[in-house]
């Protein structure tokens, strides 16, 4: 099955896809790892996408598409899990024709529901392992011994430059504005499913989990 996971940012949806990666053997498709990772080795792209993201704006719909599809034609695994993609309208219509010319279709779209208070503690308090990228939180869920990662034991952990108060403000605008007509989108197309983000992390994934088995 492929999968969308749609939510603002804080959401959980970094949190939910590592697990299905984990459960289901499904390929996480992240676009902001993938941009995070274009900056980290200093390519041409990420030089030039790093600003918008600090700020907290979105980067070109022409290089989040180009991105998606290097991956959409690579191993599928159990599925993809879509995450942080599609952000805009155009980006969604991208991604219904990558999927056809590739023989596949989409199965579910779950919409992560969270208020912006709950989003504002969790991304002031994230932190992920700069070696395998479990994330983590100061308060929610920190780590078994301070500063060593309970996944793999990486001693590196690292804060995004974009999880501060001015740069979330800035994201959730966007969100509101640019990614929130997907849920009329794809609500209109029968493939939406709501899930309270609020809840604990067990019981998001329980309800991501009922989704999956009934599509
Ligand atoms: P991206 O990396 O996609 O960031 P985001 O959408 O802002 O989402 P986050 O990663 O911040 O949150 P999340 O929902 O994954 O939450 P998480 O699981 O970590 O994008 C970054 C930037 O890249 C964008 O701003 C844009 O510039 C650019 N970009 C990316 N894709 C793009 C696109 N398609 N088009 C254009 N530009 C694009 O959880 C957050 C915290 O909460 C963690 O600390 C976690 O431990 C905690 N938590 C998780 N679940 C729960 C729970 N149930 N209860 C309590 N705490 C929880
Ligand atoms: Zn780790």
């Amino acid at each position: 099955v492929n999968i969308i996971l749609l939510g603002p940012p804080g959401a959980g949806k970094g949190t939910q896809a590592k697990r299905l990666v984990e459960e289901r053997n499904m390929v996480q498709l992240s676009t902001g790892d993938m941009l995070r990772e274009a900056r980290s080795s200093g390519t041409e792209m990420g030089k030039r996408v790093a600003e918008v993201m600090d700020k907290g704006g979105l980067v070109t719909d022409e290089i989040v598409i180009g991105l998606i599809e290097e991956k959409i034609t690579g191993n599928a695994g159990g599925g993809f899990i879509f995450d942080g993609f599609p952000r805009t309208l155009p980006q969604a219509d991208a991604l219904a024709q990558l999927l056809d010319k590739t023989g596949q279709r989409l199965n579910a779209v779950v919409e992560m529901q969270v208020d912006d208070a709950a989003l504002v503690a969790r991304i002031t308090g994230r932190y992920t392992c700069g070696s395998c990228g479990e994330v983590y939180h100061d308060q929610i869920r920190p780590t078994k011994v301070a500063g060593t990662c309970d996944a793999c034991g990486g001693t590196t952990m690292v804060r995004r430059a974009d999880d501060n108060e001015d740069s979330l403000k800035h994201r959730l605008m966007e969100y509101y504005k640019k990614t929130s007509p997907l849920i009329g989108y794809y609500y209109a197309k029968g493939q939406l499913s709501t899930v309270d983000g609020l809840a604990e992390m067990d019981t998001v994934a329980a309800a991501i989990a009922k989704v999956l088995d009934k599509s």
